[in-house]
């Protein structure tokens, strides 16, 4: 399965080689919050280093290379923020997205990912402390600052699970590896009937907590702390949701962890695996869920992401039938649900 892909040239090769500089020119940027400096008025790299208590020379640097970058523009020594960058990067923004610097350049990732290609001759991940880690902090931050990303998958589940709960008596939500809580909490937002558990470890459901209140769902949202694999799941479920929680872990530990919460639908009720996948495309088409798979390499025992296909073969191997892919054009994720029968 693959297809003709962009010209290998030695301008494509040294844009990968050198990707990572953008990576951190950018990251220091929102860091130092360069963007918020010039937002209020055009400013020399003098002003601005009095702004940000930064070395004026070194801020000079800065500016001129995140005006190469189109990040700034420059009219003699004076800088502005272009079209986008006030929207975007510029923290008062109600459409700031700056935050997911701290996941997607952060340097977990990088630590990960460093020695890859140790990685690669040893077969799995190299980190003492990963992914797996019931206390890895990444994941707070993911929790914290990913929603952006998250919303439009969390909506097209929301009215794909709303409309499909109508004629049932209650919307029991329970959100495995819910992270943000944004899977969830899009259904109670969406129905009012709609009761969400969310489980994850304690740390990450701090944040969630506070998305549920800011959400304006929170009371109607309770908190499992703990391992998926092991937590009392503490009660039956209308709708389990797993949201890019499975491609962490191996097959044999997916159907271990499907079959658990499977026993925990109410009759009637479905897993719903939300989520990256690979496999059902030429791998040009799915190019970031192929870095994703890096990265779960670098830092899972035995994770990877799974086809379309293969998750319909755990849902069928955990007893589940009626099993259906769904997908939305725009969209990365793939649904793909299974109900009790
Ligand atoms: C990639 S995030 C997904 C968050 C959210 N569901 C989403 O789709 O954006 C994976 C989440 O699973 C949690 N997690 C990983 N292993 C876990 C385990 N064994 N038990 C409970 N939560 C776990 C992490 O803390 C993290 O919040």
């Amino acid at each position: 399965m693959s297809e003709p892909t962009a010209a290998v040239n030695q301008a494509r090769l040294l844009e990968m080689m050198t990707a990572f500089k953008s990576t951190y020119l950018l990251r220091a940027a929102i860091r130092l919050r360069v963007f918020d400096a010039l937002a209020v008025a055009p400013c020399d790299p003098d002003d601005v280093a009095a702004i940000l208590r930064t070395n004026p020379r070194a801020t000079r640097i800065l500016l001129r290379a995140l005006t190469a970058a189109g990040l700034l523009r420059m009219e003699g020594e004076q800088f502005t923020l272009p079209e986008g960058v006030r929207e975007l990067l510029v923290t008062t923004s109600p459409q700031y997205c700056g935050g997911i610097a701290e996941v997607a350049a952060s340097d977990w990732e990088w630590d990960a990912l460093r020695d890859l290609d140790e990685v690669v001759r040893h077969g799995s991940s190299r980190m003492e402390r990963n992914a797996e880690s019931a206390d890895f902090p990444y994941w707070v931050d993911f929790a914290t600052h990913l929603t952006f990303a998250t919303r439009p998958g969390a909506q097209f589940l929301a009215e794909s699970t709303v409309a499909w709960a109508k004629a049932r008596g209650s919307l029991d939500v329970l959100d495995v590896g819910c992270g943000h809580g944004l899977f969830g909490f899009a259904i109670a937002e969406g129905d009012p009937r709609a009761q969400v558990t969310c489980l994850d470890w304690p740390d990450v459901l701090d944040v969630a907590r506070r998305h549920a209140d800011r959400l304006g769902v929170g009371e109607r949202v309770r908190y499992l702390p703990g391992d998926a694999f092991a937590v009392d799941l503490d009660g039956e479920y209308d709708v389990i949701v797993l949201g890019n929680f499975l491609f962490q872990f191996p097959v044999r530990r997916c159907i271990e962890l499907v079959r658990r919460l499977a026993g925990r639908l109410k009759p009637g009720g479905r897993v719903v695996i939300a989520g990256f996948t690979t496999g059902d495309r030429p791998p040009a088409q799915d190019y970031h869920a192929h870095l994703l798979n890096l990265l779960m390499l670098a830092w899972t025992t035995q994770g990877e992401l799974h086809s379309p296909d293969m998750y319909r073969k755990i849902l069928a191997a955990a007893g589940l039938g009626g099993v259906e892919v769904a997908e939305r054009p725009g969209l990365p994720f793939r649904f793909i649900t299974g109900e009790s029968v």
